[in-house]
């Protein structure tokens, strides 16, 4: 058991349930993929789930396309759906890490009234101004869904994913006038959720650095999981 388990099953039992919580493109899903490795526990992002339906062509997907290729929140009962279906396989039996959900509050009671408890609530937080800049830099693989910045995080050979060495994209809602609408979007639907989330007593609030290291040892460590990373 590495020491990361050890420290998560003596703070928080044999589950821990954490939503990461924050704009944009603050760093949400670099964050995620790097606990959940240490957490040995699975990252659920809505937002990829949803790139995956649209990848295959499902109905959902294509219900979908329009709503996110316009920077607009998919309908709550779409992704309550989604959200509901995933959280009973089995391999979140030791917990989950849930990226980019619930982002109404609605979404929030819907997962309340599924009966699962949410131990921590970590916002990631970062200005407008720099999102626009990451997000423009940010580089994608269609086929792994592995994220890159060409400047913070590039590839090793700059088009290709490192992972599985397909050719690297941009995603459709990169464009700066999506991510104005889904930044406006963000303050006026999903921002709120934070005061939901502190006046429950479970939210913690960690700054974006300019170094995805730096993010992730303050978010370890704002979960209470000191361990080198
Ligand atoms: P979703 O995929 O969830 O997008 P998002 O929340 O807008 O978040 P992003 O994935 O854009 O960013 P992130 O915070 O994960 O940042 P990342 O780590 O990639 O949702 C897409 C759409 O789906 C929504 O607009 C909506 O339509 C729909 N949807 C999804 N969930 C929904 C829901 N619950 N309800 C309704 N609709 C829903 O980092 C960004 C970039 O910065 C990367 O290039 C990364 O390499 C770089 N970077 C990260 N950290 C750092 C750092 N510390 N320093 C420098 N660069 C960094």
């Amino acid at each position: 058991m590495s020491d990361a388990i050890y420290i998560r099953r003596l703070k928080y039992g044999d589950t821990m349930n954490i939503i990461f919580f924050g704009p944009p493109g603050a760093g949400k899903g670099t964050q995620a993929d790097l606990v959940s490795k240490k957490l040995e526990i699975p990252t659920i992002s809505t937002g990829a789930i949803i790139r995956n339906a649209l990848k295959n062509r499902t109905k959902m997907g294509l219900e979908a396309k329009k709503y996110t290729e316009s920077g607009a929140l998919v309908p709550d009962d779409i992704v309550i759906g989604i959200i509901e279906e995933r959280l009973s396989d089995s391999d979140c039996k030791n917990g989950f890490i849930l990226d980019g959900f619930p982002r109404t509050v609605p979404q929030a009671e819907a997962l309340e009234r599924m009966g699962i408890r949410i131990d921590v609530v970590l916002s990631i937080e970062l200005s407008d101004e720099v999102i626009v800049e990451r997000m423009s830099g940010r580089r994608v693989c269609p086929s792994c869904a592995a994220s890159y910045h060409i400047k913070y995080n590039p590839p090793t050979d700059g088009k290709k994913c490192d992972k599985c060495g397909a050719e690297l994209t941009i995603r459709k809602d990169d464009d700066p006038a999506v991510v104005k609408s889904r930044l406006d979007v963000y303050h006026n639907e999903t921002e709120p959720l934070e005061d939901y989330y502190r006046k429950k007593g479970i939210l913690k609030t960690v700054q974006s650095q300019d170094k995805v290291e730096d993010t992730t040892a303050l978010t370890f460590a704002a979960l209470g999981i000191e361990v080198a990373v």
